[in-house]
């Protein structure tokens, strides 16, 4: 196709897409379903991928520019409005109440008890009372920082403005679900495609007067930022919020062990239909705030609540066939692609099949009909196989066993920690050797967690791969912009813009730099708490054999990502690859800005049980109030916190350099935590 008839061809989709931005946006009407406005999104975006020279002021990720945000100011939520973790079995609840068991360091028959709420399916958000009055009122943004849509949320009639009862907490940030019944979206229908795009859109509108005329409802369930609550439990706090004037969920129960926790989701997953509001599961928090505060956050979620995930949307489709994927990691994974299928307003092609076991515990073959499941966000999975239309001549699928890229055998790994094999297998090539692997590590390195590098995308990766400019990150910084301008769909201005986005990113906080490598086990969280504790890139490079032990220190940090700290540390194509982009990259220090709690520039070391408390929660006080935790007893070592059957090593040698041994009590004394 000519350059011109490319243009013409982006140009009238970039056209239709504004004429449906507009009228969703700002009309608030949708002339096509969700799937066919993902369609026409994924077009452009290919084409702008593919021809770099398309992009411009129009371009796609600009023009989303109908995107009211904008007309809102910004707020940071005090305390950020976090998301929660997906169970959607019973094993996965056991796991969870393990590992809540486990970290409180509580006997596998503890009862704990939980609130179990009805998740809906709307738009959160939270709002701030100052004495009894609302002050404002944030969407919940990125979790860190919302829009103020106060003057949105007021026209709320669900929404108390003035609050007078006595107990009403001096200050408090009120987080609930903004929705619209389904009865009211009946008339709605027209406008939006689902009853949370109805909220979302009419909670965005610039003019209150237009959000007021949409039945919009509320319902409370959190709080973020609080002074002067007096009560203990997230149950009290439910009873509390209805006293003070909200509307809270009627199904909310307080139940006690996992079982009870099925039998209660069997139940109004069964009723689900008969509810005038959309629920997608069920939310389960520890119902003590203490136990809560002791058991903290990972990552952006807590770790005192779990949503149980209803079972989604399913549908009937084909196996055309199947293909076998490899990504950074080396993990081959098979991929069925399906007769394109409706499922809940999406477009579906692919569904994963997650590894080996799973294709032959379901025989799961190309030819086959199958259910596929679409679950949220999650990729969309075969649940299972129709054997009565099975074809006569349907073969068995066989797993490869050497790398389809590099050729290289394929392996299971054993795995040291659940002393069993992977059900994964991989290419058990090493380093940059592997081109599928190769690309799957370049597109990571470039990605938006890494280094973000604008305009370059997949598509270009692999272009520029296969085109022998780029085969390590380091190339990236050392591109030909000469025989760039001369391929197909590239020119002075497109390679300029290139070469401006690759320059702009030489400079690098140490965290995207270690993520970018793409470390197995090393995600973006893991990434941030290396770079805390490594400080420079320097320390980051010059991680020698014996100090990744000490890496175990690090509160989040476990056996499993130090292995894998040392395999990617023991490949010399991977220090090769260090070296040369230290020659083009700035990778900044890590700040330290540091707390200045109460145990600011103390050491600690654990020997022998605690008591009530595991070493992981031990840790996290320690680090949360500014100390650090060592792997052996040294000069270094400030205080060495003893439990039961104790090391008696490590106590002798402390003893010979005078350092202070303490117990439990002594240690939570220094918190002020004493039981
Ligand atoms: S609690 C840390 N409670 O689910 C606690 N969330 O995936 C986080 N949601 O963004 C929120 N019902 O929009 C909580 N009873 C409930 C909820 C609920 C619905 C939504 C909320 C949040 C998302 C978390």
């Amino acid at each position: 196709m000519s350059k011109k008839l490319i243009k013409d061809n982006y140009k009238k989709k970039i056209k239709l897409i504004n004429v449906y931005n507009r009228r969703y946006y700002r009309d608030n009407k949708s002339d096509v379903t969700d799937a066919e406005y993902d369609v026409l999104k994924k077009e452009i975006l290919s084409l702008e991928n593919k021809y770099p020279y398309l992009v411009s002021k129009e371009s796609i990720k600009n023009t989303i520019g109908y995107k009211p945000s904008k007309n809102f100011k910004k707020a940071i939520h005090r305390v950020p409005m976090l998301s929660l973790a997906n169970a959607f079995d019973e094993e996965d609840l056991v796991n969870f109440e393990k590992k809540i068991l486990n970290f409180l360091s509580q006997k596998n028959d503890t009862q704990i008890s939980y609130t179990a709420e009805p998740k809906i399916d709307g738009i959160s958000a939270s709002l701030s009372y100052k004495s009894g009055k609302l002050v404002m009122g944030l969407s919940r943004g990125d979790g860190k920082e919302g829009e103020d849509i106060t003057s949105n949320l007021i026209t709320i009639k669900d929404i108390p403005k003035i609050i007078l009862s006595k107990d009403f907490p001096e200050e408090i940030d009120i987080r609930g679900e903004v929705f619209i019944q389904n009865s009211d979206f009946s008339n709605l229908r027209e406008k939006f495609a689902n009853p949370r795009n109805a909220a979302s859109g009419s909670l965005r509108q610039k003019n209150p007067e237009d959000t007021k005329k949409i039945p919009l409802k509320f319902i409370a369930y959190t709080f973020g930022f609080v002074k002067g609550l007096k009560i203990k439990t997230q149950f009290e706090y439910l009873d509390k919020l209805s006293e003070w004037g909200f509307k809270t969920n009627p199904l909310n129960k307080l139940i006690s062990g996992v079982k009870n926790l099925i039998k209660n989701y069997d139940e109004v997953e069964k009723n689900r239909s008969d509810l005038d509001f959309d629920i997608d599961g069920i939310v389960y928090k520890v119902n003590e705030f203490e136990l809560q505060k002791r058991l903290g956050n990972v990552a952006n979620a807590p770790r005192w609540a779990i949503a149980h995930k209803f079972s989604s949307n399913k549908a009937i489709s084909k196996i055309l066939d199947i293909d076998i994927q490899i990504g950074r990691t080396g993990a081959l994974t098979p991929v069925a692609k399906i007769k394109s299928v409706n499922i809940g307003g999406v477009l579906v092609s692919n569904a994963t099949l997650h590894n080996e076991d799973e294709i032959n515990r379901k025989d799961i073959r190309v030819g086959d009909t199958v259910t596929v499941e679409r679950a949220g966000d999650v990729i969309p999975h075969i649940l299972s196989v129709d054997f009565n239309k099975r074809p006569k001549n349907s073969i068995k699928f066989i797993f490869p066993n050497k790398c389809p890229s590099c050729g290289a055998k394929t392996i299971k790994e054993f795995n040291f920690i659940t002393k069993k094999n992977d059900a994964v297998r991989r290419c058990s090539s090493e380093g940059y050797f592997c081109e599928k692997i190769s690309i799957e590590k370049l597109k990571h390195f470039v990605s938006k967690d890494a280094f973000n590098i604008d305009g370059f995308g997949k598509k270009i990766v692999e272009s520029f791969y296969k085109l022998n400019l780029i085969k390590f990150p380091q190339d990236i910084f050392n591109l030909n912009y000469n025989i760039i301008e001369k391929l197909d769909g590239w020119g002075k201005l497109s390679v300029e813009n290139l070469r401006y986005s690759i320059n702009e990113k030489k400079n690098i906080s140490l965290d995207r730099f270690i993520y970018s490598m793409g470390i197995r086990h090393i995600g973006l969280e893991n990434a941030k708490l290396l770079a805390k504790y490594f400080g420079s890139f320097s320390k980051f490079k010059d991680l020698s054999n014996n100090k990744y032990k000490e890496l175990l220190n690090i509160d989040g940090i476990g056996e499993t990502q130090v292995n894998s700290i040392k395999i990617f540390f023991s490949n010399k194509t991977n220090i090769k690859v260090l070296n040369e982009l230290e020659k083009v990259l700035t990778v900044k220090d890590v700040s330290t800005k540091k707390n200045r709690g109460v145990l600011i520039n103390k050491t600690f070391l654990i020997t022998g049980k605690l008591d009530g408390i595991s070493r992981a929660e031990v840790k996290s006080m320690i680090e949360e109030n500014s100390g650090t935790t060592v792997s052996s007893v040294s000069k270094k070592l400030n205080y060495l916190i003893v439990g039961d059957k104790p090391t008696k090593n490590k106590i002798e040698n402390a003893k010979k350099l005078k350092i202070e041994i303490i117990n439990q009590n002594q240690f939570l004394k220094m918190l002020n935590k004493t039981n």
